[in-house]
């Protein structure tokens, strides 16, 4: 059953869901999709109608969770916090160890509908701003988008954000959602696995790549930098954050979405600054890594993300721990289909060498 969660073609720029291509999923609402990763296949109307009530009534998080998001450090990445949290989280919910597929499912909803919240309360507290209660009547994304600024989000922003999250929500065997199933292969709770997934994810060399790129924009700063930036970042034999994925050896299917939606974005405000800087960073790492090396190193899903990131105004901060808002979903996916296997995984030693 894992085959089917997602197929990718590293060499062709294929990806599907549930044997779905990504292109065909990316304009339905997160919730079909999460819905599609979970139960295998897409939800009818009514399945998406009662899927998306249950996931819009479990939004809010306990006081006493949000007692903990105000004693958090708040110089510290949002991911940080929302690892904490979520672990800290699971102390109260009633089915922590109940791992029937009903029990998991009522986790799963939980989480989905949580994590976000989560994410938007840290972000409020860090800015001296008091949480805002989630709107049941606003969509994953632009619910999200509420929930941090305090006002509702246009219908592009909010569209955008859900195809955000919909293009990070799976990605095969990577490895937060490896860590994820490894946990779950124990017969671990699932808030356990979610965990797991979440501190692999942060790594730069992994979701932590979407922080770095917004890091590395607001230092490229104008598109008449990029040259020197990137001949730079070559010479010193430094990865240019964004780039490069063990399985994608052509453009992401996913990094391609992004870059179109990151270029609509632009031209809707007027302002092509930080389009126009990221395509003068792929321009010059494409001519030197791909055209005059050789190298299949083209922009990943964490490049153009960070450019929309920074016209809707999102921090770095809080890019790693949107890549999970939208990620939880196949995580959870992969976690179900572990504990249907019972059979835990143990790889041996020297099967590092083949990493
Ligand atoms: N910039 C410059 N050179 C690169 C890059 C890059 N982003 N990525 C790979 N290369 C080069 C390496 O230096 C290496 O060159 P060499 O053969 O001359 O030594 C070659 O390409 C192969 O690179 P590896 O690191 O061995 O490739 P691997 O498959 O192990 O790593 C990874 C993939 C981790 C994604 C890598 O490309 C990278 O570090 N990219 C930057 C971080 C990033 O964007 N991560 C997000 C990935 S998507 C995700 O996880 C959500």
């Amino acid at each position: 059953m894992s085959k089917n969660i997602c197929f990718i073609d590293g060499l062709e720029g294929i990806l599907k869901y549930r044997e779905i291509d990504v292109n065909e999923l990316v304009d339905l609402p997160y919730d079909a999709i999460s819905y599609l990763l979970i139960q295998g296949e897409l939800p009818g109307e009514q399945e998406l109608a009662e899927y998306s009530a249950r996931l819009r009534g479990e939004r809010k998080i306990d006081g006493r969770v949000v007692d903990v998001i105000r004693m958090c450090n708040f110089d510290i990445d949002a991911m940080e916090a929302l690892r904490t949290i979520v672990s800290f989280m699971s102390q109260f919910d009633p089915d922590l160890n109940d791992n029937s597929p009903e029990g998991n499912m009522r986790k799963a909803v939980r989480l989905i509908a949580r994590i976000p919240t989560i994410v938007a309360t840290y972000y409020r507290m860090a800015n001296g701003k008091e949480p805002i209660t989630p709107d049941p009547a606003l969509s994953h994304g632009a619910n999200f988008l509420y929930m941090i600024r305090g006002s509702k989000p246009d219908a592009l922003e909010a569209e955008i954000l859900e195809k955000d999250f919909i293009l990070s929500a799976e990605h095969e065997l990577n490895a937060s959602t490896f860590s994820s199933r490894i946990t779950a292969s124990t017969l671990s709770d699932l808030y356990s696995a979610i965990v797991s997934g979440l501190c692999t994810l942060k790594g730069p060399l992994h979701g932590g790549a979407r922080t770095e790129v917004m890091t590395m924009l607001e230092e490229v700063a104008c598109p008449e930098n990029a040259e020197e930036f990137v001949l730079g970042k070559i010479e010193r034999r430094e990865k240019i954050m964004g780039f490069g994925h063990r399985v994608y050896k052509t453009y992401d299917p996913r990094g391609k979405i992004f870059k179109q939606l990151a270029k609509e974005l632009a031209e809707t405000k007027g302002d092509m600054h930080w389009y126009e800087t990221a395509e003068a960073i792929e321009n010059v790492a494409i001519r030197e890594l791909v055209e005059k090396k050789g190298k299949p190193i083209y922009p990943n899903v964490d490049f153009y993300s960070g450019v929309i990131y920074k016209y809707m105004e999102i921090p770095p901060q809080l890019a790693t721990s949107i890549f999970a808002i939208g990620r939880v979903s196949g995580w959870i996916a992969h976690c179900f289909d572990q504990y249907e296997r019972k059979k835990i995984i143990r790889p041996r030693a020297f099967m590092l060498d083949e990493c």
